[in-house]
Formats: C-alpha cells, structure tokens, sequence
C-alpha cells in the first residue's frame, strides 16, 4: 500500500488517521479528513477495540487529551499576552492552527509547517488562508531551518513551537537536536519562548498491553516507536540542557477540569511537555 512508506515519510499515515480522529471529534474542519485517515481509521477499529477491551487504553482517549491539553496550555499562553506568534512542526492534518487563527484572527501569526508532501495536501485542502495563517515546508530536523523561519516572525511578541505526535517516532540523538535548535529559534530576540509538545515515557508505557501497543503504533508508520526517557525528571532535565530555564512535563489528569476526558486511563499513557526559555 502506498499511504504506508519508508523513508521520512513513514510517519505521514498517522498524520492521517489522527486527522480522522480530529474531525471525527469535531474538532475542526472536515475537509482534513482525508480518504487516506478514513481507510486506516475503519481498517485499524476491530484492532484498537480489542487493545481497549484488553488494556483498558484506548488510543483515542490519549489523543484527544493530548490534543485537549495542548490547545488548552497554549490559549492560556496567548490569552495572558505572552505569545504573539506560533509554529506548529510537523502539523500534518490538524486543524488547531485553523481553529487558533479563526479564534484569535490578528493578535497571532500561526505558521504550520510539516514536509513538502504533506504541506501541499494541507493546502489543497484547505485552500486560500487569511493573513496571519501560513502554511509553509519545514523539515523540523534540518539544520538552520527552524532559525529561518522564526527570523520572518515579530520579534517583539513571545515565540510558541507546537509539536504533537513526532517525538516517539525519532531517535533520542534527534529529539535533542530539535530541543536545542527551538530553543536556538527562539533566543534570537523573542521576548519569551514556549515550547508545548506531547511525549511518551517508557516507565508510563512499559506493561504488556502497553508494549503490544507501541509494537502495533512502529507496525502502522513501519518504523520504531523510540521511548527516550524513564521518569519525567530525565526529559526536564534534558530540556534545560537544551537551553530551557524551566521545563514540566505535564500529566494530562492535571488538566481534568479544563479538558474532557484528560481523567481516562488512556490519557495518562502520555505526557505534556511545557518548556519556557525565560
Ligand atoms: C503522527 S503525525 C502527527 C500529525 C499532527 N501533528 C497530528 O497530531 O495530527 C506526524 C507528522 O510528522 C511529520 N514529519 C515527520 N518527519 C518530519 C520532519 N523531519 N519535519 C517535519 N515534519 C515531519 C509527518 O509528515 C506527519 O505529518
């Protein structure tokens, strides 16, 4: 099947099925429900049901959290006038730089950015954009390309990078990387720095169901799911040493009261990591 490739373009099918996912859940525009995610999501339902039946975890509940929660961090962020400007890596189908545009028009530039291909099934689909919302290429782990893009930015308003679902696809040695070439982006005259990605550890992840479904999840992108850190601590220390003065990652069941469902048991597979440079 074509959809599941090698190469840096493994990941795009699940670009797909989570953009299903979203617009299954109303969260944003129906047009980035591909007919790529449809056929993986209905392909994929009798295997995730049994996970669920098994395990208690469900992988649309940890999606859905992580989603929740990081539209949740980074509204609080804009709405306290820290942040005037966002870059989304690796935004695939999601609809949160639609839906971030359409909600704060002016007060932000979103710039969503994944890989050629993806970007320009992103633009077929949703067509022209209001100023203040750009579509644009970035291979997140390219040297220099980060700094690039954030130099178009307003320097005098705070800088966010979102990331969600890439950083267990990449290896520890480029997880690093990318911490550290966001937070090089974001010290070149941005008043403030906010970097809100989702993230697995292996101690929150280690049991048999858990395992059976990270084996499942490497099978669908045919490549590694990479778990890079045991316990929080190790991943917040890693982000200071990436250059971040202060950096928490997050259990989602913190945010029950402002996110639905971020309680479930699926939702506590995964962690939110917030990360201020000032
Ligand atoms: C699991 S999908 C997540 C998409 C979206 N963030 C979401 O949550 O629905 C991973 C995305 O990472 C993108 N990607 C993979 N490697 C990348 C890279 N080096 N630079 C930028 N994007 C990359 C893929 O094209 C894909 O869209």
């Amino acid at each position: 099947m074509d959809l599941l490739r090698h190469g840096p373009h493994r990941v795009s099918p699940t670009a797909h099925y989570t953009g299903y996912v979203w617009a299954r859940h109303g969260l944003g525009d129906e047009r980035l429900a591909t007919r790529e995610g449809a056929v993986l999501y209905h392909g994929l339902r009798p295997a995730m049901a049994l996970s669920g039946a098994l395990g208690g975890v469900r992988l649309e509940d940890f999606l859905l959290a992580r989603h929740g929660v990081l539209d949740h961090l980074l509204d609080a962020a804009i709405e306290a006038g820290e942040i005037g400007s966002v870059i989304e890596i690796a935004a695939g189908m999601s609809p949160r730089g639609k839906r971030f545009a359409e909600r704060y028009g002016k007060r932000i530039t979103y710039v969503e950015t994944d890989l050629p291909a993806m970007i320009a099934r992103k633009r077929l689909a949703l067509g022209p954009l209001p100023d203040g919302h750009r579509v644009e290429e970035l291979d997140a782990l390219a040297p220099g390309g980060l700094e690039r893009l954030a130099s178009t930015l307003d320097r005098e308003r705070g800088l966010a990078v979102v990331s969600e679902g890439l950083l267990n696809y990449l290896p520890a040695a480029e997880v690093a990387g990318l911490w550290q070439s966001v937070a090089v982006a974001m010290e070149e005259g941005f008043p403030q720095g906010l970097l809100l990605s989702d993230i697995h550890l292996e101690g929150e992840n280690a049991g048999p169901v858990e395992s059976a479904f990270a084996a499942a999840l490497g099978v669908f992108v045919r490549g590694r799911i990479h778990f890079h850190f045991q316990r929080a601590e190790e991943a917040e220390n890693a982000l200071r040493t990436a250059g971040f003065a202060h950096a928490t990652l997050h259990a989602p069941r913190a945010f029950a009261d402002a996110v639905p469902g971020a309680d479930r048991a699926g939702a506590q597979k995964v962690r939110i990591v917030e990360a201020r440079l000032r």
